[in-house]
């Protein structure tokens, strides 16, 4: 086998290394460009674990579902924070978040986590209602009752930030908008686009523009603009007040991390909520089941649903839509690339199952790449079935994990609450109050596969939606 770094790989129980001509980039491009049918093409000539050098690491990839158990449950020896630890901080512009230069400040962030969960969930879902309805009434509800059109991700896209971002951070000084909003999301967008390139620490001052955009968009949450703003989620008010405790953190620090979180709150919640709403308009039949049991939860709460009147869906009603729950995790299931990184912290075997190890390095990166298992016909054999099922089986075992979108084991995303909620009232607000229509019923967008194992893919080309107020 080619070694590419010098240092030898290959000791026995070593995976197979994928080899590659290029030092040090390794197989990076051919990763960035389509990192599921690149890993697909490795597992069809190495097997189910091999390891490719990756723009300076050596990563391990575990493509067997039946082995995830092992590696997301593997404790000591396989780090979950490292990875971001270094890498989110230079991406969103703060220092890294070390013990000795911000005490206790690390583990009170992860405890903030919480605050979007359990009962923090129902001030945050009943907040997000009010400023989609508030967002939908001003922006999509006029009077004449014909069909208007619109691309369907910039109605999804322009809905959802703003009613994120005024849930999460709150309303301005006056008025019940943020009147820069669109500015901001311009914005967000550029740096959006780089940001696979900045996660792959290709230093900022190569990206064009981002450097001063990143800089604009950090400064919106500048300490001195946030103190203006009222109505602001207990996640973010706990965010500011454990910042304000820290003497060393700086004030432009402190907005590049809030900036931070408005990226991980919408960049793959916009892509997600196009999915599930296009996959819906695109198949009439499922939508009015759908539709159907909005309105029928609604009328087992007591209120009978009419286009002009406002409408609340709670987090316990959202939780009995079950049909708009599976439709949302098919298209999850079809539409994300989330990869899973764990760091081996020193030089061991990693048992894979009761007959295999393989020997792993301090410093390699092990991997899951759950895009792989969503799109397994074996286990995933006819999508129209598996809505609302729980049991899926490989090699006529049953996988303890078939849906991951949101990550895995202690770095699961912490907003998958309320990001499923979100999703839920958007699309519930959509099919209530519009007839919906796709402009041409044929074209089906593919996935962009250059956010290598980042989150939600967007959708290859835009689709236009037909939309009109729904009569009583
Ligand atoms: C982390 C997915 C929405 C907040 C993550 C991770 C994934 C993910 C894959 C990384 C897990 C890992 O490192 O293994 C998603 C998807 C979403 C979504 C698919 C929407 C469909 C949200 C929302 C929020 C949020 C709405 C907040 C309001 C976070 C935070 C982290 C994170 C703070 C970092 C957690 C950490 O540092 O451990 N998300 N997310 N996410 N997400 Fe989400």
């Amino acid at each position: 086998m080619y070694n590419i770094s010098g240092r030898s790989r290959r000791r026995s129980g070593s995976p197979p290394l994928v080899s590659s001509w290029v030092p040090f980039i390794g197989k990076a491009l051919e990763f960035r460009k389509d990192a599921h049918k690149f890993l697909e093409e490795q597992r069809r000539k190495y097997g189910d674990v091999f390891t490719v050098l990756i723009a300076g690491k050596y990563m391990t990839f575990i493509m067997d579902p039946l082995l995830y158990p092992n590696i997301i449950k593997h404790g000591r020896q396989l780090d979950f924070h490292k990875f971001t630890q270094e890498v989110v901080p230079s991406t969103f512009g703060y220092p890294p978040v070390l013990d000795e230069v911000y005490p206790g400040l690390w583990d009170q962030i992860r405890r903030s986590f919480q605050l979007l969960q359990g009962d923090n969930l129902s001030p945050l879902t009943e907040s997000m209602m009010g400023n989609l309805m508030l967002v939908f009434r001003q922006d999509h509800f006029d009077q004449d009752g014909g069909w208007k059109t619109n691309s369907m991700y910039e109605f999804c896209s322009s809905a959802m930030f703003e009613a994120t971002f005024l849930t999460i951070y709150g309303k301005p000084e006056t008025g019940s908008r943020h009147v820069e909003m669109e500015k901001l999301r311009e914005d967000f967008v550029k740096f959006d686009n780089v940001f696979p390139l900045l996660i792959a620490q290709i230093p900022i001052w190569l990206l064009g523009q981002t450097k001063a955009i990143r800089e604009k968009l950090i400064s919106y949450f500048l300490p001195q603009q946030m103190s203006r703003w009222s109505n602001m989620s207990q996640f973010i008010r706990r965010r500011s007040e454990l910042f304000n405790q820290q003497g060393q953190l700086k004030d432009v620090h402190k907005a590049a991390h809030h900036f931070a979180i408005l990226w991980a709150s919408v960049s793959n919640t916009i892509p997600a909520t196009f999915w599930a709403a296009y996959y819906l308009v695109k198949h009439p039949e499922a939508l009015q089941v759908v539709r159907q049991q909005i309105l029928d939860v609604l009328r087992d709460g007591g209120v009978e649903f009419s286009p002009n009147r406002y409408t609340m869906l709670s987090r316990d009603q959202l939780d009995k839509l079950v049909f708009l729950e599976s439709s949302i995790n098919e298209s999850l299931r079809l539409s994300s690339s989330s990869m899973n990184i764990r760091v081996a912290q020193e030089d061991f075997a990693l048992r894979l199952d009761a007959k295999r190890s393989v020997d792993v390095r301090k410093g390699d990166i092990i991997a899951l790449y759950p895009q792989s298992m969503h799109l397994d016909p074996e286990i995933y054999e006819d999508p129209q079935d598996s809505r609302g099922k729980t049991d899926f089986y490989k090699n006529g075992q049953k996988l303890k994990y078939y849906l991951m979108p949101f990550g895995s084991g202690s770095t699961i995303c912490p907003g998958r609450f309320f990001a499923m909620n979100e999703i839920k009232q958007f699309v519930c607000l959509l099919l209530l109050y519009f007839d919906l229509q796709l402009e041409d019923e044929h074209k089906h967008p593919s996935l962009v596969s250059n956010r290598a194992g980042l989150g939600i893919l967007q959708p290859s080309t835009d689709v236009v939606l037909r939309y009109r107020r729904r009569a009583q």
